[in-house]
């Protein structure tokens, strides 16, 4: 007999784990790490400083953070069969394509199958390389390898380009932004796989191939589509209302759980505001938020994170296919975080579905099925 149970469409509203990590209010608005609010981080810490945060649960002394700077800078390259095979794939493969399988292919060189930190940071150190490497090879550029004197947001942007820009500080801090944030979808498919007790490199599999997807973290790119797609501040109002007339989705709107402006967004928007020169994509940008927020009126529909982040990222002449490779480089650090902490208390996911199929059909061998005619 069927055990009674209530479908939450896409989970809606169902808590699935006790977490310490992060916390989102999306009535106010707000989100905080370990207890701090990200205005704050992006104000006075780092990447290095905030991963520890995540990781650990509270900031690091000088001697954590030497510790946590020094297994971030060493374990940046990659295996050299990994670049060979790097230079193996086809070069209009998705960046995030790459990313999701050299991920997966590490997990190969590693010589144990858990999920230890070592693991969880060796591949924070990894990911940047890799993004930076494709970006290289896809464009036939010779590779720039890791340089140990830089941070590791500083190194990434050298690795790209062979130089680092003045705002190199606001990049680290577009990072921090990206770190955690709760059960989110790609946050809960690794969870899910760190709960059959697999390894580090098939978790981080899973949250890319989670990550990946165009309502999910693969909506910074759709929205620099659309921007560059609307081309003049003109054209926004029918742009915009063809979309709403046609029900479709405008990328970088709306989320499950803030029901005001993303605080991630706000943030951003802040930023780009602040930065003297014009913005490619700015003025479009906030003229397509002032008719979505005028046309959405009462259905709390607001901007997230990903609506302003790929103006940053392309300001940083960083590719609109590499933005999501962007978010994942910082995401890893909640991801691990949210394994780790799920795993001190395991048990293994195993919803389930309610079944609404056909029973007791009457099973025919194929010869007995008669072919008409
Ligand atoms: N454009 C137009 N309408 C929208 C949008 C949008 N961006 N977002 C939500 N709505 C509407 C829906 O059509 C739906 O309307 P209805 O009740 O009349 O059918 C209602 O608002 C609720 O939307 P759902 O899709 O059911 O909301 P859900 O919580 O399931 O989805 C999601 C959230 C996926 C983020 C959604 O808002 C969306 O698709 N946004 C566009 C993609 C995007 O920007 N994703 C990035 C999210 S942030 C992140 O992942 C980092």
């Amino acid at each position: 007999m069927e055990t009674k149970c209530e479908v939450k469409h896409g989970l809606e509203g169902v808590a699935v784990a006790i977490s310490s990590i992060s916390y989102v209010d999306g009535e106010k608005g707000e989100l905080i790490y370990r207890g701090f609010s990200i205005e704050d981080l992006v104000e006075y810490s780092n990447f290095e400083e905030t991963a520890y945060l995540i990781w650990f649960g509270n900031l690091p002394n000088e001697n954590e953070l030497d510790f946590i700077n020094a297994m971030l800078t060493k374990k940046r390259e990659l295996p050299k069969n990994i670049i060979r095979l790097m230079y193996l794939f086809p070069k209009n493969a998705h960046p995030m394509e790459v990313l999701r399988s050299v991920v997966s292919v590490l997990g190969m060189y590693s010589s144990d199958n858990n999920s230890t930190f070592e693991d969880a940071i060796n591949l924070t150190a990894k990911i940047p390389t890799i993004i930076a490497y494709w970006y290289r090879i896809k464009n036939n550029f010779s590779l720039i390898h890791p340089n140990e004197d830089l941070k590791h947001s500083e190194n990434f942007l050298y690795m790209m380009f062979g130089d680092i820009p003045q705002e190199k500080e606001l990049f680290d801090k577009s990072l921090i932004l990206h770190m955690e944030q709760g059960m989110n979808a790609s946050t809960f498919a690794s969870t899910v796989t760190a709960s059959t007790l697999s390894d580090v490199y098939s978790i981080i599999t899973t949250a890319l191939g989670t990550l990946k997807g165009q309502l999910h973290g693969g909506a910074n790119e759709k929205v620099l589509m659309m921007l560059e797609e609307i081309r003049t501040i003109d054209y926004v109002e029918k742009y915009v209302n063809d979309l709403i007339l046609k029900r479709k989705k405008i990328m970088g709107f709306g989320h499950r759980i803030y029901k005001t402006f993303d605080p991630r967004a706000k943030i951003l928007k802040k930023w780009l505001n602040e930065i003297k020169e014009e913005i490619r994509y700015y003025k479009i940008a906030l003229k397509v938020e002032e008719v979505v927020l005028k046309n959405f009126k009462g259905k709390k529909i607001y901007p997230n994170v990903d609506f302003y982040s790929g103006i940053l990222y392309n300001y940083f002449n960083i590719p609109k296919d590499f933005f999501t490779t962007i978010f994942a480089m910082a995401r890893i650090v909640g991801w691990t975080a949210h394994a780790m902490e799920y795993c001190k208390n395991n048990r293994i996911f195993r919803p389930r579905s309610i079944y609404n199929g056909p029973k007791n059909l009457d099973y025919k061998k194929i010869k007995e099925v008669k072919i008409n005619g």
